[in-house]
């Protein structure tokens, strides 16, 4: 495809014959696209498919290594971020750069660099502020301190950001991703007013649904080439999956299958309390899923974090197979049979100085060891076999840092697998995961408990939940609210829990 040039008005950002490699893998290949000015653009593909490359090359943070970019019909060769900004372009990043003792205003308006200010700068940064969020058509209270934002608000500062700085055209990669529904909803509704207001978005999602009602244009890669652009008005689920996947999905999950009535009691948590949690109590059965539901904030990670003794708790206990762990820390909950799947993989899962089949078995090392001395080779063999199982992509001697978001998770997957524990607490297991390799992540799952394990699964995707859990606990400010079981797994009575008596009216629902 030729360069439409400046002759077309309403062509933003154009790219001609793009190419980018890593090492052996071709992240982006002999891509050519033309983003609209005033529309949303959508990016889908696999794990590994080269979205965020492409969103990283339009936002200056990662040069071409052949091909041209053309913003607004001008050629540019963007050498940092910084002139991209230049030119109007802005990535809102999911790790947020929040200053914890900031003010959104502060965060907004000062960037991610601490300095102080004075009384009437400062009178006239909230008037800016003001302003701002007036144009963008949302706000967030401006006094409330970094420390205290929920990641959508965080998002909010990061998007407030970048239009002080005047971005037309704003690259949000996976920016639902970590938000509970009712947040995902506030995300969108800001997408719409962005583009109400004139500006560009480009958006990566694997949310298809999300991706259908937003965009107005949504291109689908595979393997770092271009499959098809289309209008998303002639695109279904189904479509987008065929032309990710090169092969239609069933999206159905497979039937439960419920423990045996005399399944014995693998993990049993009693009246656990600690910051966020008060007496949380929860028992799992050998071949049981139990899913664990509330809204952001309900104090979900935090319970699974003090129950693997990764913080600190205040009373109570965690009984797996009968026994206490001998200590109360990660490893000795690990050597107990309980593994957790964190989170966050950037802050406690991923050590990003080792390679993909290191950090997969780095959780196993005791059983490859024979006389005190590593069997590297078995290692390796192992690690690369829970690799191929959970579907991670990418080398395994290459560093953890150069796979792609979705497969990141998926090493973390990996890990887990290989260690092959009693019990496995997974928060928000398929957070960045393509809904092939999702899949993928749910029989294992299934296998798992099938052969006896214990599943706590915790998931902002109400879907994740009634799909797989065969009983369901809801979280809201730090207890549990309710328990449903069997035909009361619906949709409803899970959000009804998850929402009812905020006490103080926060949370989602406002
Ligand atoms: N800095 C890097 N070094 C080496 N390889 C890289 C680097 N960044 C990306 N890659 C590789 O380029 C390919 C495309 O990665 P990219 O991050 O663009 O995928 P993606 O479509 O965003 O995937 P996901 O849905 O998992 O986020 C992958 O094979 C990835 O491992
Ligand atoms: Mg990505």
């Amino acid at each position: 495809m030729p360069p439409t040039g400046a002759a077309e008005a309403d062509v933003h950002v154009e790219l001609s014959g793009v190419c980018k490699q890593f090492g052996a893998v071709r992240a982006l290949d002999d891509v050519s696209l033309v983003i609209r000015r005033g529309q949303v653009h959508a990016l889908v593909g696999e794990n590994g498919a080269g979205k965020s490359t492409l969103g990283r090359i339009v936002a200056g943070a990662l040069s071409p290594d052949s091909g041209e970019l053309f913003v607004g019909g001008e050629r540019v060769q963007f050498r940092s971020p910084r002139e991209a900004l230049r030119h109007g372009i802005a990535a809102v990043s999911q790790e947020a750069a929040i200053v914890p003792g900031f003010s959104a205003v502060e965060n907004v308006m000062l960037g991610g660099e601490a300095q102080t200010v004075g009384i009437v700068r400062r009178r006239e940064l909230r008037r800016r502020f003001a302003e701002l969020t007036e144009t963008a058509g949302f706000s967030i209270p401006p006094d409330k301190p970094g420390a205290a934002m929920s990641p959508a608000e965080q998002q909010k500062v990061e998007i407030l950001r970048a239009l002080t700085r005047n971005a037309e055209l704003l690259i949000l990669d996976e920016p639902t991703a970590a938000l509970g529904a009712g947040e995902k909803r506030q995300l969108h509704e800001i997408v719409r007013s962005l583009v109400a207001a004139g500006k560009t978005v480009i958006l990566v999602s694997h949310f298809l649904a999300e991706v259908l009602q937003l965009a107005d244009t949504v291109t689908v890669m595979r393997d770092g080439r271009l499959i098809r652009t289309s209008p998303a008005a002639v695109e279904s689920e189904q479509s987008l999956i065929q032309a990710m996947l090169g092969r239609s999905l069933d999206a159905t999950f497979p039937d439960k299958q419920p423990p045996a009535r005399d399944a014995p009691v693998v993990m049993s948590v009693r009246e656990l309390s600690g910051q966020g949690v008060h007496r949380v109590s929860v028992e799992v059965r050998a071949g049981e899923i139990v899913g664990l539901a509330g809204l952001v904030g309900a104090g979900r990670t935090e319970f699974a974090r003090i129950a693997f003794a990764a913080d600190p708790r205040t009373s109570g206990e965690v009984v797996i197979d009968g026994r206490r762990a001998r200590r109360l820390s990660p490893r000795g909950s690990l050597a107990a049979g309980l593994a957790l799947l964190p989170e966050s993989r950037k802050d406690d899962g991923l050590i990003f100085t080792r390679s993909v089949a290191q950090n997969v078995s780095i959780a196993s090392l005791p059983r490859f060891a024979r006389f005190g001395v590593l069997d590297f080779r078995a290692e390796r063999r192992a690690a690369e076999d829970a690799m191929r199982r959970s579907t991670v992509s990418g080398r395994p001697a290459a560093g953890v840092g150069t796979l792609s978001g979705g497969n990141q998770q998926k090493a973390l997957f990996a890990r887990i697998i290989l260690r092959s524990p009693r019990v496995v607490i997974v928060d928000e297991p398929t957070r960045g995961v393509d809904v092939g390799s999702k899949r993928a992540i749910y029989e294992m799952l299934i296998e798992f408990a099938a052969l006896g394990g214990g599943v706590l699964l915790i998931s902002s995707d109400v879907e994740e939940i009634l799909g797989l859990a065969h009983r369901v606990l809801v979280m809201r400010a730090g207890r549990v609210v309710r328990e449903l079981e069997g035909e009361e797994i619906t949709e409803s009575a899970v959000l009804t829990a998850a929402f009812e008596y905020e006490p103080d009216g926060r949370g989602e629902a406002a």
